[in-house]
């Protein structure tokens, strides 16, 4: 594999060290064949492999999310759930929803007489996860190679080992005081101590897991040995997930909502996420406003995007699983409502809107990961996956060493009080039992005029992978910029409440920051807006992947 920086990238990387004294950045690979682009190289590698060995990039996406579990379980174990948008060669683009649903014994009142901290931290927390079915649903579908095959690089990094990478070190330090018992006898060394980076960490307990899951395929997770490990611990930790829930559980293909750019169609997640009627709002009043227009990074061009996400951000707490409420979509994606947002936003200063409920609607006639595989025959995946938190609840199984998921942090748990990402959610997503949290999470897609992907994309991040991938976005489609330059770029957030603009430390000048508040605007520093992965076929044709600096990442392909 070749790896080498163009010139024109050379240019635009010291243009950014300007604003950006000590940054490290992945390098973007260019390929002929197949590229994947991840947040860890070992899982970018083990998904190249088996495309080499004759995989297509749906076995390839599997692998990596099955490597991910044994090398990035705070993010990506078996115990938590995503989305993914999936484009097969003769087929159109489908989105792919294998979230947490809640379990049967809970409703609306279910965390009003709990602790607080109980949707974040322990057995309330855990929703019935949809990794594992997700993973079967895409292989049975579209897979080529057989489905035992794609458990050999995980299995092989379970039982002999893998280092472990600073992430892993600072995450798992982090979050290790709220680890239960089976959590710290997991992932800590013997004597107490943290594997640190470079140390090798074995998991035998987790091998037992994906074997049954690769033998016995859904029944290996979702019933007997490893369902009932699930369940008792999710108790003992005082929740109530049940066996019922876990053989009850379903994946879901949704239409993905579409909008066209150009001669280009994006494809995006549709609701229980929030993330594709936002971005889609965001791209509509960026034309309305003609914002490319502004000079890159130009204060008036920061405002704009800043106001154009507060806009779009509004429409989220109005949004919930769609199977469970009617949802408003057709309002808010409507010329009507476009329009009124377009209006209120003003180049000189910011104006705010009264937060939406449903009266005020035009009449209708929500830590994770993301990867991205994609081939030149125009097939490719966009996957997000999540705990919610960094291992999730804190609980780990008991028995298989499985890190459960705090998705139900995800739902309204609280009327009028913000959640662990600052969001105030509305009615559409109370919990229900069966019902699925609002998300935030983006895979995105997009074809070209001959239905092929030439672009993918995703981040995690919570409310900022919205902005994130909206900001990705923007910079291919209206800047033109290659994908690790409009991936590079320095972000904003704004997520409509509270009314803050976040802006990435130490990346816009004091100078545009002055002229910022001027116009009214609350700047608050973050150090960063999400870790946008992606996939692109570029100008001369050829696939380019670049993974986001702001973390560990990998690229790898050919
Ligand atoms: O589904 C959601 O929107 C959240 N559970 C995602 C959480 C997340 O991205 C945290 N990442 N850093």
């Amino acid at each position: 594999m070749k790896l080498f920086i163009k010139k024109s990238t050379a240019f635009f990387i010291s243009f950014l060290l300007a604003f950006t004294p000590a940054l490290a950045w992945a390098m973007p690979l260019q390929g002929q064949t197949v590229l994947i682009a991840a947040p860890s190289q070992i899982a970018a590698e083990a998904g190249e492999d088996i495309y080499r060995k004759g995989g297509n990039v749906f076995d390839a996406a599997v692998v990596v999310a099955l490597t991910l579990a044994v090398t990035s379980p705070y993010f990506a174990s078996l115990g938590g759930g995503g989305f993914a948008m999936l484009k097969k060669n003769g087929e159109e683009v489908q989105a792919l929803d294998f979230r947490e649903t809640a379990p049967a014994a809970t409703d609306e009142t279910y965390f009003m007489n709990l602790k607080s901290g109980n949707s974040w931290t322990g057995g309330p927390a855990i929703g019935v996860p949809g990794i594992p079915a997700g993973l079967f649903e895409i292989h049975k579908k579209y897979g080529k190679l057989p489905w035992d095959r794609l458990f050999k690089t995980p299995l092989e990094l379970a039982n002999r080992g893998f280092q472990v990478s600073g992430e892993w070190f600072n995450y798992t330090r982090k979050e290790s005081p709220r680890f239960n018992l089976a959590g710290k006898k997991y992932l800590l060394k013997k004597d107490g101590q943290f594997y640190k980076p470079g140390d090798t960490l074995i998991q035998p307990q987790l091998v037992g897991a994906l074997n049954l899951f690769k033998d016995k395929k859904l029944k290996g997770f979702y019933e007997g040995v490893v369902a009932k490990d699930i369940v008792k611990s999710t108790v003992a930790a005082g929740g109530v997930l049940s066996e019922e829930d876990l053989k009850n559980y379903r994946v879901i293909w949704r239409q993905p909502l579409t909008y066209k750019i150009k001669d280009q169609t994006l494809h995006l997640m549709p609701p229980p996420s929030s993330g594709g009627l936002i971005i889609k709002t965001a791209l509509e009043l960026v034309q309305r406003k003609n914002v490319s227009q502004q000079g890159f990074l130009h204060a008036d061009e920061t405002h704009l995007l800043a106001e154009v996400l507060e806009k779009s951000f509004r429409s989220r707490s109005v949004l919930g699983d769609p199977d469970f409420s009617n949802l408003p979509t057709q309002s808010l994606l409507s010329d009507k409502y476009l329009n009124e947002l377009s209006k209120s936003i003003r180049i000189s200063s910011s104006k705010k809107l009264e937060p939406l409920s449903e009266k005020t609607l035009p009449k209708e006639s929500t830590e994770t990961t993301h990867f991205v595989v994609m081939d030149s025959k125009g097939e490719a995946v966009s996957m997000t996956i999540t705990l919610n938190g960094n291992y999730g609840s804190g609980v780990v199984s008991d028995k298989f060493g499985i890190a459960l998921n705090n998705e139900m942090d995800d739902f309204t748990t609280q009327p009028d009080k913000a959640n662990k990402y600052g969001l105030i959610q509305g009615q559409a997503n109370l919990v229900k039992a069966g019902k699925r949290p609002l998300s935030s999470m983006s895979p995105t897609l997009v074809t070209d005029v001959n239905n092929k992907a030439v672009l993918a994309l995703g981040a995690p991040g919570g409310p900022r992978i919205i902005s994130g991938v909206f900001q990705a976005l923007y910079r291919i489609m209206f800047n033109d910029l290659d994908i690790e330059q409009a991936i590079m770029a320095p972000r904003v957030h704004h997520q409509f409440a509270p009314d803050i603009l976040y802006l990435e430390e130490n990346r816009f000048s004091p100078n545009v920051v002055k002229i910022l508040q001027k116009k009214g605007q609350q700047i608050k520093n973050i150090r960063n807006v999400a870790k946008v992965c992606g996939v692109r076929v570029n100008k001369e044709g050829l696939l380019e992947a670049y993974s986001d600096y702001r973390g560990e990442a990998g690229v790898s392909g050919y």
